[in-house]
């Protein structure tokens, strides 16, 4: 039977990319989004991918949410933590509520999330979650302290987890994108994006299949031995 997969803001940008790598791969995808309705419309339209719509901020409509989808399509056997969200601003501009929200959403969601699909792996022997961390949360960066330390923890997530999923088949990974060419990347102010990209070693942005692939050679049965880990893929843009 296809393996059931749940991908967060997975109907655009990197999301979308990563719905469709794993539905190559045979798995029946479930692609969860919080706002743009017309876009999951389209996306549903245009790949077959069912499309499901709750806040992964909200601890109990991840609950209900992944409980419908596993009452749909079966139990989930991987989940990507992909959903994110910017509130950029040095720190004198920054409200409590740019801090709160982007730390909500980014970093709750994937503890919300993992809470809803890990007894059901557990039980089923046999888990693959991979978050979707930053390159900014590896190396910070300039108007995001929000964003870098969401980032940053989900790192730390992904190692903690790792050890507890490790006996029971339970993969947990990371991959660290850099500047990919997605909407939320195209709304950094253009004088400040040309001086990002003059910094990438291989000299232009990623493009959203290119994190795809990582994901789903970390999601594969291939996958078993690899977990905790983070892959960078950045262009060169930040090595250690
Ligand atoms: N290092 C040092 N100084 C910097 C700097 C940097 N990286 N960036 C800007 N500055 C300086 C500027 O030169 C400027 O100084 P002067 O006034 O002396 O010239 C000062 O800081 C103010 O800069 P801005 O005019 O840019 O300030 P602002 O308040 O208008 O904007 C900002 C601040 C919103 C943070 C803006 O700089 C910005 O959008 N930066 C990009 C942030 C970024 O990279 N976000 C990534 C989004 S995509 C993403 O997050 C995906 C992912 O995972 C990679």
């Amino acid at each position: 039977m296809a393996k059931v997969a749940i991908v967060t803001g997975g109907t655009r940008g990197i999301g979308e990319a990563i719905s469709l790598a794993l539905k190559d791969m045979g798995m029946t995808v479930a692609a969860v989004y919080a706002g743009n309705e017309a876009k999951a419309a389209a996306f549903t339209e245009r790949t077959g991918i069912a499309a499901y719509k709750w806040d992964v901020g909200d601890h109990q409509a991840c609950i209900d949410g992944c409980r419908k989808i596993a009452d749909e399509l079966g139990t989930v056997a991987v989940l990507v933590n992909n959903a994110g969200i910017t509130r950029d601003g040095t720190m004198l501009k920054m409200s409590f509520d740019d801090w709160n929200e982007v730390i909500r959403v980014n970093l709750g969601g994937c503890f919300n999330m993992a809470k809803a699909v890990y007894p059901g792996m557990k039980e089923n022997g046999w888990g693959r979650i991979v978050n979707i961390g930053s390159i900014n949360g590896q190396a910070g960066q300039y108007g995001q302290v929000n964003y870098a330390a969401a980032k940053s923890g989900i790192h730390g997530f992904t190692k903690a987890l790792a050890q507890e999923g490790a006996r029971s088949g339970i993969t947990v990974n990371a991959i660290a994108p850099g500047y990919i060419d997605t909407d939320m990347v195209a709304a950094v102010p253009e004088p400040v994006l040309e001086k990002i990209v003059a910094k990438i070693p291989v000299g232009r942005l990623g493009q959203a299949g290119e994190i795809a692939r990582g994901v789903a050679f970390l999601c594969s049965d291939e996958g078993a031995f690899i977990t905790g880990s983070t892959l960078s893929i950045n262009g060169g843009q930040h090595m250690y």
